[in-house]
């Protein structure tokens, strides 16, 4: 069968338009130039490019791009991400997580009875409400879970409510499995290293697991139970514990916890407590399982998974990534009176997490890890030498070893290693 001249016009007016797209979405797909740190490629940057090329063309072209990337919802998050990036690394400014800041006591003191009725508790703010310990797009908690802190010269004082219809509790047994029942959870890492962070858990009966992990389990960390947070703590109940026949309406909670056996295995002097504006990496969590009323009893139900709701989300349902916890700031000043004042080393700490978590990416696609910054997918920030004058990166016969030195000469050099390890200054590691 012949075909008709305008077919053929047609056919090739399309190809003609697919290999012009092609061209175009190839131009724009092509593998960018690394961020590294040299800035001479060989290639030609982008900017090059436009000018060399069809100068009218390529930028109309690049502008109508970006105005429809702008406005398709799914294209957009991804251009905001970049340019966040992008800002943080002009600015030198690194998001937050979530921070409070923890009051001293003045005259009042804190009875631990379980019942947050006194002054010192009344006078200052709630954390955030609990979310998913997932983070964003998960379900909301069923139940409301806040908590308040209070320190003076020898304990940090922890205050939580958790809303609750079904108080149950079953643990009777100091260091057992409380998170087996639904069971309030507090996390400290006093140093920021990631290294000998503390947990205390506690149930409705007010029974508690107490452990200081050596590092992350995903750094071969271990638990260690012979650890006492000597915590005196006490539960109040708004109602019967493990009797489905009177629903509950909350449970909460009172802690103090002494700040010698939170600093424990640190090297801090003996009697030693915050300075005014110090701050701790530390994270909340509340662990709900279902249940069903049988009888008189409540019966957990086997078929779902518990849910971990939590004061500063991870995203991945991992509670033992303190690098990933909210920031607590003690201080000395008025109640109300100042908000949370960032510490200085904050760029330098998160440029090592950062190349932390490239090289654990790396090393998961490639079997080890590297000294060349360019094979890491590390955010500009890091590189642009705005925030961090030089990074380096060292392997040795355990892994690697990085060393970020901060723009301002005069503050510290940070570090950190294959374990998770962050520190400040002279490398050690204290024991007891
Ligand atoms: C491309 O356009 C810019 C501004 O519109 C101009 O300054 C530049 O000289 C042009 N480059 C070329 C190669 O035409
Ligand atoms: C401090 O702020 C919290 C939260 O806004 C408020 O509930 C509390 O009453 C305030 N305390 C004082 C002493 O003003
Ligand atoms: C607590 O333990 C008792 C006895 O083993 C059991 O009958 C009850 O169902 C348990 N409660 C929950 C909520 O698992």
């Amino acid at each position: 069968m012949k075909s008709h001249p305008a077919q053929v016009v047609i056919t090739v007016v399309i190809a003609a338009l697919a290999l012009g797209a092609g061209l175009i979405i190839g131009y724009l797909l092509r593998a960018p130039g690394g961020m590294g740190d040299s800035g001479v490629h060989g290639n030609l940057t982008p900017l090059e490019l436009m000018s060399a090329a069809d100068n009218q063309s390529v930028a109309g072209m690049f502008e109508r791009c970006r105005k429809t990337a702008r406005k398709d919802p799914a294209i957009k998050g991804y251009l905001l991400d970049r340019e966040m990036e992008a800002c943080h690394a002009a600015s030198c400014l690194v998001d937050l997580p979530n921070t409070y800041v923890v009051y001293k006591l003045g005259s009042g003191a804190i009875d631990i009875d379980g019942k947050l009725e006194e002054r010192a508790w009344k006078d200052v703010a709630w954390t955030e409400p609990f979310v998913d310990i997932r983070g964003e797009g998960q379900p909301e908690p069923r139940f409301e879970t806040r908590v308040k802190l209070r320190w003076d010269d020898r304990n940090l004082y922890v205050g939580a409510y958790l809303q609750e219809y079904a108080v149950w509790a079953n643990r009777t047994l100091h260091d057992t499995t409380i998170y087996q029942d639904n069971s309030f959870q507090v996390l400290f890492d006093t140093s920021q290293s990631n290294h000998k962070y503390k947990e205390v858990s506690i149930n409705a009966l007010g029974i508690v697991s107490d452990i200081m992990l050596t590092r992350p389990y995903m750094d071969d960390g271990e638990p260690l139970s012979f650890w006492e947070s000597d915590v005196v703590r006490a539960v109040h109940i708004d109602g019967p514990v493990n009797d489905p026949s009177r629903r509950n309406r909350y449970w909460t909670v009172e802690m103090a916890i002494p700040f010698k056996q939170l600093y424990a295995g640190l090297g801090r002097t003996e009697g030693d407590v915050p300075k005014d504006r110090e701050i701790w990496r530390a994270n909340f969590m509340r662990t709900e399982w279902q249940t069903e009323v049988v009888g008189s009893k409540y019966l957990k139900k086997l078929d779902k998974e518990a849910d971990f709701w939590v004061w500063q989300p991870h995203g991945v349902a991992n509670l033992h990534l303190p690098d990933k916890w909210g920031l607590i700031q003690f201080r000395e000043v008025a109640i109300n009176s100042t908000t949370f004042q960032p510490d200085k080393k904050w760029v330098t700490i998160n440029a090592l997490l950062d190349v932390y978590r490239a090289q654990k990416a790396y090393k998961a696609v490639t079997g080890r890890y590297t000294e060349k910054k360019d094979q890491l997918h590390l955010p500009p920030y890091t590189l642009s030498k705005r925030c961090i004058r030089d990074l380096d990166i060292k392997l040795d016969w355990g892994g690697f070893r990085v060393t970020a030195r901060p723009a301002e000469e005069f503050l510290e050099d940070g570090h950190t290693r294959t374990d998770r390890f962050v520190w400040f200054g002279e490398e050690k590691e204290n024991f007891f």
